[in-house]
């Protein structure tokens, strides 16, 4: 997929802790380096740019200028709606203004993070900034959604290499997610699905259940009700590394709206 016109990338970012970018740092098929040195053009990331200040905002623009209706859009964070979104801005703009203005001629939008395809942590009750993901936003062209606190690096990536190979974005499901990442709930490829069938639960952290690696429902997995391929292609390089639930730890629903960082913890009864 490298070619020598490398499809130009803007990337920003708005609410959020950056933890998005660290998941991608470490993707290594591609690796990081190859991606936006061989793959695509990155015109525009706050953390991994060189420059700064005025010289970024002005390299913003002349990749916006110089490639209409041909660069992708990636947006990592929430967008704070309330007070004319005074409470997120850079470059003396709001984030509701930049995200407005740099989709406008976006060929693409990807959404990556809960934080930018359902507001994510920042949008945690009370919202006080009145925090909402990308596609409450712009409305007039698909946002593709990649959702996860952070999400797998190979969920963005695939969908990148989908879009530069065929032109086109990967089918979505009703929530704006590709279906290859998001098509089936949790429960159905967990590794401790037996011991949920069979009636046999972890009761509390670190008791002998927990040590046995039994099911984690009873300390509040929300694995039966998330739609993530986390524990087929894990985090930390796929087919080596591990996941929430893989390290005794119970799916928080990180990546579901409505579950993630919102829903209280099931009855434990
Ligand atoms: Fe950080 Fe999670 Fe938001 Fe990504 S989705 S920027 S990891 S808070
Ligand atoms: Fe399902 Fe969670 Fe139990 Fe795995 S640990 S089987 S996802 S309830
Ligand atoms: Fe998040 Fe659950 Fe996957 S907490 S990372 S959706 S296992």
């Amino acid at each position: 997929i490298a070619s020598s016109t490398r499809p130009p990338v803007i990337w920003l970012h708005f609410q959020e802790c950056t933890g998005c970018t660290e998941s991608m740092l470490r993707a290594e098929h591609p690796a990081l380096d190859k991606l936006i040195l061989e793959i695509i053009s990155l015109d525009y990331h706050e953390t991994l740019f060189a420059g700064a200040g005025h010289q970024a905002e002005a390299a913003r623009k002349a990749s916006m200028a110089a490639n209409k209706g041909k660069y992708v859009l990636v947006v990592e964070g929430a967008i704070p709606m309330k007070d004319g979104g005074i409470y997120c801005k850079v470059g003396g703009h709001t984030a509701l203004d930049l995200v407005k203005e740099c989709a406008a001629d976006a060929a693409a939008v990807i959404a990556i993070g809960s934080c930018a395809a359902w507001g994510g942590m920042p949008s945690s009750a009370p919202n006080p900034t009145g925090a909402v993901g990308v596609d409450e936003i712009i409305k007039d062209k698909p946002v593709v959604n990649i959702p996860g606190c952070p999400p797998s690096p190979y969920n963005f990536l695939s969908t990148v290499v989908h879009y530069l190979t065929f032109g086109k974005l990967p089918e979505l499901d009703g929530k704006g997610r590709p279906k290859f990442a998001y098509g089936r709930i949790i429960h159905e490829n967990c590794e401790r699905r037996p011991h949920f069938d069979a009636g046999r639960f972890a009761q509390e952290f670190g008791d002998e259940g927990h040590r046995l690696g039994y099911c984690l429902y009873k300390l509040g997995c929300k694995g039966p009700e998330t739609f993530a391929n986390c524990p087929s292609i894990l985090f930390n390089d796929i087919g080596s590394g591990s996941w929430p639930v893989g390290t005794g730890h119970p799916c928080i629903g990180c990546s579901e709206k409505g579950i993630g960082f919102t829903k209280p913890i099931h009855s434990l009864a």
